[in-house]
């Protein structure tokens, strides 16, 4: 997405969204060096033609993964990213890394308990008219129609934001790539949740109408959206 010229934030925006024991690190791509030296070989490797900004963004994830894996009593870990560009996490936790301009987060969390989870951060701006028709479905629209403008078109923002949150949760378990289609989403507004439901299956674990939860948080420059599946 297109992110606007703007100060960094430091507040943290994920903690209120997860349980406590999934461990979390939040920060600013920008406090983290562009010369791939916090990174091992074979992360550094693909990193070596990348812009500075996605050098950022890309060792702040990993800086963050290692502390969060530190804090779960995991040694030293190396992210690599798989075929799909999923995280390449060790046997036996489950993870998300989201950023955007002024903001990265990484959760972690032990497998025994969690099926996956997903984090997604965006820039709080209405969600552009050209790109209404490729996320938002007839239920999404039906949902949003019930909010007047300005509004409106922020919501909407937080339903592409849940989406991609629910997609990267869901991959954990199916691997399957989905498109804006696959799911809707409702808003809870006053609760700050959603639900997000599947409109189709999803590698032969979810069927059509199966359910994701999760929740938002939204701040003047950001929004954030979490989904947790436990096991
Ligand atoms: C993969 C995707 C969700 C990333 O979202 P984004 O807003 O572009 O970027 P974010 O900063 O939030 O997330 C990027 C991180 O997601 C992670 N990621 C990439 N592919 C992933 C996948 N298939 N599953 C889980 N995590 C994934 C990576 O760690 C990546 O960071 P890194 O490259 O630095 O390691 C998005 O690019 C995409 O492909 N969306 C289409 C699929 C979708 O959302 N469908 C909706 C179904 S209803």
């Amino acid at each position: 997405m297109d992110e606007p010229d703007q100060p960094p934030t430091r507040a943290p925006l994920f903690r209120e969204l997860l349980p406590e024991s999934i461990v979390l690190e939040e920060s600013t791509p920008d406090r983290f060096g562009d010369d791939l030296s916090e990174l091992t070989e074979g992360e550094a490797a693909l990193m070596a033609k990348a812009v500075a900004k996605r050098r950022r963004e890309y060792t702040a994830g990993r800086v963050l993964a290692r502390r969060a894996a530190a804090r779960l009593g995991l040694g030293p870990i190396e992210v690599l990213p798989r075929e799909d560009r999923s995280p390449g996490w060790p046997d036996g936790v489950v993870g998300s890394i989201t950023h955007t301009k002024g903001h990265v987060a990484v959760a972690l969390a032990r497998a025994e308990a969690f099926r996956g989870v997903g984090l997604d951060v965006e820039q709080s701006e209405p969600l552009k008219l050209r790109l209404w028709d490729m996320i938002c479905t007839d239920e999404d629209r039906a949902m949003l129609a019930r909010h007047d403008e300005p509004e409106r078109s922020l919501l909407a923002k937080i339903v592409f934001s849940a989406k991609e949150a629910a997609y990267k949760a869901q991959f954990a378990i199916t691997e399957q790539f989905l498109g804006f289609s696959a799911m809707h989403i409702d808003l809870d507004v006053p609760n700050a949740r959603f639900v997000a439901t599947f409109r189709q299956e999803a590698g032969e674990v979810f069927r059509p109408g199966d359910t994701l939860v999760g929740r938002f948080v939204r701040t003047e420059r950001l929004v954030a959206t979490a989904v947790v599946i436990e096991r």
